[in-house]
């Protein structure tokens, strides 16, 4: 695939300082354009700017839309590396095809990830846990009101420096169990990555958030009686010395951190089961103390430990609100790997 690339005329200063998370974007941006029997065409690097959009675009109306997030590391050395590139671009396509958008050729989409990081590698920040986020994203945008199949889409990315997704940081966060919302049932499009489940997750957000929460933690869609995952991560506990993780049931989004985890355990001999776990079973572990550790992993919070659970009035605090000593070991160990500070036994860095 061809990417034509037009630099920025106007660089803007980088910002180092205060970076939070998903707030500050970088000169470029990739675009490429879609239409039903053309395919793909005009791969471009361009100068980051607004989009010029008709206003009956799908997107606006009917919720086309499917992203993914990944990050570029700073090495010590001063070079830049991927983690797991190939599994986002799996994903996307996964998540394409349950919305009826248009997939990418997996080589492509890689390709131009990885151009675009290297346009952009200045960006890469270098402070202790900070990274360069990468937002790719699609949405279909054919020009009429009639809800049918798409014919036209975009597909984007773009990057912005960040530091921590959670104000805590590495300190452990407080979260609430939704027993009202679902965010997504089997059959639905809990497993894609699409805009519509975070849509969809907002009302109770904005309520855990009210209350003093950072995130909501979901229940199934259909008894609201086993645990999901969290907002913007996937979630694991060690009960009685046993790691657990919910399996993945259709509504829940295959977390690539997860993923990498459960191998990384089974890799130190480690025995994790995926299975389905029920919010009574949570609570009975609360109450008689044999809820060891509770953390959520994702790509923005990494790994990020679970101090206080809220359910239906009563609040519990796990480990007397501090990191565990399991979860403590993933930060370090993935965190490791992912800036380059020890070696990749599993082939999971691609370099730039
Ligand atoms: N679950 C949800 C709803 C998410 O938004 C994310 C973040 O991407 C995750 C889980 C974790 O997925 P990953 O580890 O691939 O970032
Ligand atoms: C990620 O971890 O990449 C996410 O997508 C989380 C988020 C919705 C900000």
């Amino acid at each position: 695939m061809e990417i034509k690339i037009t630099k920025t005329e106007n660089p803007k200063e980088k910002q180092t300082e205060n970076l939070g998370f998903g707030k500050v974007f970088t000169d470029h941006m990739f675009v490429m354009d879609y239409e039903r029997g053309k395919g793909w065409s005009n791969a471009r690097i361009i100068p980051f700017e607004n989009l010029n959009l008709h206003p009956a675009a799908t997107v606006f109306h009917y919720g086309a839309e499917i992203f993914e997030g990944l990050k570029a590391y700073r090495t010590k050395d001063g070079s830049v590396q991927l983690f797991r590139p190939i599994e986002n671009v799996r994903r996307m396509n996964n998540s394409a095809e349950r919305i009826g958008l248009p997939q990418i050729p997996e080589e492509d989409m890689l390709s131009a990830i990885l151009e675009f990081v290297k346009v952009e590698q200045d960006w890469v920040p270098y402070g202790e846990g900070e990274s360069l986020y990468l937002r790719p994203f699609m949405f279909g945008n054919d020009e009429h009101l009639g809800v049918h199949s798409i014919n036209r889409a975009s597909f984007l990315i773009i990057a912005s420096p960040s530091g921590s997704y959670y104000a805590e940081g590495i300190n452990p966060v407080k979260i609430m169990i939704e027993d009202q919302d679902v965010r997504a049932v089997r059959g639905g499009t809990g497993y894609a990555k699409c805009g519509g489940n975070y849509a969809a997750a907002t009302r109770a957000g904005e309520k855990a958030e009210k209350l003093g929460f950072t995130q909501v933690l979901w229940l199934d869609g259909v008894e609201r009686k086993y645990i999901e995952e969290v907002g913007a991560m996937n979630v694991m506990m060690k009960i009685d010395g046993e790691i657990i993780t919910p399996m993945l049931s259709g509504s829940i989004l295959p977390g690539i951190t997860r993923k990498s985890i459960i191998e990384l355990l089974k890799s130190k001999g480690y025995k994790v089961t995926e299975r389905k776990i029920s919010i009574d079973e949570i609570i009975d572990a609360l109450k008689s103390g044999k809820m060891e550790e509770f953390w959520g992993c994702g790509t923005a919070a990494v790994v990020s430990p679970v101090g206080e659970l809220y359910y239906e009035g009563e609040t519990y605090v796990i480990n007397d609100n501090k990191i565990g000593e399991t979860t403590q070991m993933l930060y370090n160990t993935l965190t490791d790997i992912q800036w380059g500070r020890t070696e990749d036994k599993f082939g999971w860095i691609t370099r730039i």
